[in-house]
């Protein structure tokens, strides 16, 4: 059984045929070949959730499945069913879960337990699905055109501004560190990426590829994409205030842009906090791409769907 818990879940040659997969689907949306024909799949929420939900219960729907949206509240998990159990049971009836969770080891333990695939919505550690996204949707840009060519992330540099701890920072370093880009981090003191995503780069044998600097406009210079996330995410509500004080200084302001390469774009995973981590003015403008990323969701998990079951199969 196949699962996609982390962006090194798929090895190269997969994940280029996710993105070459995504792009066509792209090309012809309502003509995707039915890879979920009869087949029902759960997408099982602990947090909230506006993309993550919509863009996998169309795919699923696109696909010829059926999307069955749960809130971790509202089952048996919520009053304490093991996630042993859950697992087990939900196998019985369904043909791939997605999970949005807080802690990876959720995710980990659904995927240990059931017999189908499971995907990684989003935890505390990575967001995989997002970066699977956003690689498409500078692969879109990057390539030759009319192709996708995973060659042309080798050597192009992201900077990741503001919460440099964060799910989204350390789906960063492990998508980057996979497709050979470089990565430079910016964020304050006490929020350097931690030792839990140097030991997963061990595990899956990749080099400690990455830069933490205190210095925003040192990890822009020649980035070909700036990068930035919430400030607060969810579960760190308790730290609203400090978090925003202490990430002022990362805002991705129009200044802090034009000290990237002058073709650099800028990417958000969104929801973005206009004013925050990333002024209106940026969002607005023509090197802004987050619409499109937000779409590629679509696209890209439907591929991955695809894909798992495809590699399913054959286990
Ligand atoms: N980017 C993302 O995962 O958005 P949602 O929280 O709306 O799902
Ligand atoms: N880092 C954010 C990402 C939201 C898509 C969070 O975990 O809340």
């Amino acid at each position: 059984m196949r699962h996609f818990l982390k962006e090194t879940d798929f090895s190269i040659e997969e994940a280029a045929e996710v993105f070459t997969l995504a792009k066509s689907y792209k090309n012809d949306r309502f003509n995707t070949p039915p890879a979920l024909a009869r087949q029902s799949w759960g997408l099982l929420f602990y947090k909230s959730s506006t993309r993550t939900r919509v863009s996998f219960e169309v795919g699923v729907n696109e696909m010829g499945g059926f999307p069955i949206v749960l809130n971790s509240q509202q089952t048996q998990l919520g009053r304490g069913e093991t996630v042993a159990d859950s697992a087990r049971v939900l196998s019985r009836y369904l043909h791939g879960l997605v999970i949005r969770t807080f802690g990876h080891d959720i995710v980990e333990g659904f995927a240990q337990h059931a017999s189908m695939p499971i995907i990684n919505g989003l935890t505390d550690f990575l967001h995989p699905c997002q970066i699977y996204t956003d690689l498409l949707t500078l692969l879109e840009r990057w390539s030759p055109a009319g192709s996708i060519d995973i060659a042309c992330l080798k050597g192009k540099k992201i900077a990741f501004l503001g919460d440099t701890a964060s799910n989204m920072a350390n789906s960063w370093i492990l998508g980057a560190a996979m497709f050979g880009m470089e990565i430079s981090l910016a964020g304050p003191a006490g929020f350097e990426p931690s030792s839990a995503i140097d030991a997963q780069l061990k595990a899956d044998g990749l080099a400690v590829n990455y830069q933490f600097t205190t210095d925003a406009a040192a990890a822009v210079k020649d980035a070909d994409a700036l990068y930035t996330d919430v400030w607060v995410s969810m579960g760190d509500e308790d730290e609203a205030a400090e978090r925003k004080r202490v990430m002022a200084p990362y805002s991705v302001t129009t200044e802090l842009l034009s000290q990237a390469n002058s073709d650099a774009y800028f990417m958000h995973c969104l929801p973005a906090h206009s004013g925050e981590e990333v002024t209106q003015e940026v969002l607005d403008s023509p090197q802004s791409i987050i619409f499109d990323e937000a779409e590629n969701r679509l696209h890209t998990q439907k591929a991955i769907m695809a894909k798992l079951v495809e590699l399913s199969s054959k286990v």
